[in-house]
């Protein structure tokens, strides 16, 4: 199973992940993760995407389909794979068309969550995070069972540094630019799946799990 995960930030891709990577067992790439871990490592690449990142910019093309081909050449992603956040321009959609090309591999979905403009910015502002065990919540749509820790591990639940309300401003106007663009490109291709991301997550998943079960 091939999938990418498509949405502006906040529309639910890091959430519905999490649900899809545990029922079907494939890898779940998401290249902020990657990013934020190399942030956290202090690694040369997260020197290089530290300050586009707090600036709510995109990292640069070459360096995420970079980070993506060598994670993509992986053994385990062989069982399928599902990327969360990439392709997030048209030259990132066209360098991965030609890597599963070279792979001999093809994609099956390309899920777009989409949600309403007006309710991201609540979303992000209240997102949580558990740095350790990864698990997202939110302080009012999805809270966790005791205030400020992880369900997992018990964890202190963090905010993420870009969810600040100027950068999360920032980040909703340089993806929405790239968004229409991409849309295109994968519409005319024929793997295009609209989810209808203004709902429960629950049902969010329901969706998406009724799409994928026919790949089965
Ligand atoms: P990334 O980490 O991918 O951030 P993003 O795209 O901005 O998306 P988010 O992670 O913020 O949102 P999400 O859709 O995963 O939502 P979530 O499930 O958490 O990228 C970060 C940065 O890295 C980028 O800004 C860029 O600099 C760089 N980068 C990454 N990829 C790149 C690329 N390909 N090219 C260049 N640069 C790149 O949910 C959000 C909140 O809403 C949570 O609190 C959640 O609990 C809640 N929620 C989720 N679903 C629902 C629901 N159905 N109802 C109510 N609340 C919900
Ligand atoms: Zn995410």
């Amino acid at each position: 199973m091939n999938l990418i995960l498509m949405g502006l930030p906040g529309a639910g891709k890091g959430t519905q992940a999490e649900r899809i990577v545990s029922k079907y067992e494939i890898p779940h790439i998401s290249t902020g993760d990657m990013f934020r871990a190399a942030i956290k490592g202090e690694t040369e690449l997260g020197v290089k995407a530290k300050s586009f990142m707090d600036a709510g910019e995109l990292v640069p093309d070459e360096v995420t389909i970079g980070i993506v081909r060598e994670r993509l050449s992986m053994d385990d992603c062989q069982k399928g794979f599902l990327l969360d956040g990439f392709p997030r321009t048209v030259a990132q959609a066209e360098a991965l068309e030609e890597l599963l090309d070279s792979m001999g591999r093809k994609l099956d979905y390309v899920l777009n969550i989409d949600v309403p403009e007006q309710l991201l910015m609540d979303r992000l502002t209240g997102r949580r995070v558990s740095p350790s065990s990864g698990r997202t919540y939110h302080v009012i749509f999805n809270p966790p069972k005791v205030e400020g820790k992880c369900d997992i591990d018990g964890s202190d639940l963090i905010q993420r540094d870009d969810d600040k309300p100027e950068t999360v401003k920032k980040r909703l106007e340089v993806n929405q630019k790239q968004a229409k663009p991409l849309f295109d490109f994968y519409s005319e291709k024929g793997y295009l799946r609209n989810i209808n991301g203004d709902q429960d997550i629950d049902k969010v998943f329901a969706d998406i799990d009724g799409l994928l079960k026919g790949l089965r």
